[in-house]
């Protein structure tokens, strides 16, 4: 048992979706969750920017005094999750689109995954791709903007439906018959994306596999629990900005912290 909090980031809000599933396995654990708002979205920025975000951040959050940390973000994961494991002493957990359990549920052949450009122009997720689903139809999909319009303009405005009316032509068009949320912002709007799906169509987002991972590593490392479901919230931007955005999302107000990693 350790008291420390596991510390989770992402670029902004999206990562609350994995928090969630966190909270839900491991009540026994306190969590600081970092939301770099300052840069989101991370999907438009370039991966040598990513990479020492990314070990910038792990640094501080380990001086913070994390025990583990949860990359809640699969464009930070893309970008740096190498970069952080070789500079990090942390146990780390790194949540990247569910392609292998996509390629194993699709009875069509067809999949979809939905991500931001920096995930799907990496070579990690090429690897993903070559390695589970060399032998199915995958339409891979950016969303460039839907990420911040969600956190912005919220799950259900029109401008969310216009992104998505575009963004899911193509999926649809394929009918694909298991979708993956690619990034931890889609899960707020998997209702919206269904609508465009063949009726019985799976979502696959990445919470509950990461929180179960998360539970294996603590326990291997002998520091699972000790903590009481304590939960700290801070962002790199603006904390009067965020509190309304992480009440819509979250369904309640929690205290947000400004917080700059150095
Ligand atoms: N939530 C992040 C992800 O999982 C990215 C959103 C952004 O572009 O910042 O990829």
């Amino acid at each position: 048992m350790n008291s420390q909090p596991v510390a989770v980031f992402d670029s902004g809000l999206g990562g609350l979706t994995v928090l969630r599933a966190l909270r839900q396995r491991l009540p026994q654990e306190d969590f600081f969750y970092f939301a770099d708002t300052r840069f989101l979205p991370y999907g438009d920025r370039p991966e040598t920017f990513l990479r020492e975000r990314g070990v910038l951040i792990a640094e501080a959050l380990a001086r913070r005094g994390a025990k583990a940390l949860v990359i809640a973000c699969n464009t930070a994961t893309a970008a740096a999750a190498e970069a952080i494991r070789a500079s990090s002493a942390l146990p780390i957990v790194a949540v990247e689109p569910g392609v292998k359990p996509a390629a194993a549920l699709s009875k069509r052949g067809a999949i979809g995954v939905l991500a931001t450009t920096r995930t799907l122009q990496s070579e990690r997720f090429q690897r993903l791709v070559s390695t589970h689903a060399a032998h199915l139809r995958v339409v891979s999909q950016a969303c460039p903007g839907l990420a911040e319009t969600i956190e912005h303009a919220g799950p259900d405005s029109p401008e969310v439906a216009a992104l998505l009316a575009n963004f899911m032509a193509p999926l649809a068009e394929a009918e694909t018959d298991v979708v993956v949320l690619g990034c931890t912002h889609y899960p707020w709007v998997a209702r919206e994306i269904a609508r465009y799906l063949p009726e019985g169509a799976r979502l696959l987002d990445t919470g509950e596999p990461v929180a179960r991972q998360l539970e294996r590593l603590l326990l291997g490392k002998g520091v699972l629990g000790g903590g009481s479901g304590k939960l700290q919230l801070a962002t790199s931007g603006n904390p009067a900005t965020l509190m309304p955005v992480v009440r819509r999302l979250w369904g309640q107000s929690l205290p947000i912290e400004h917080w700059e990693p150095r």
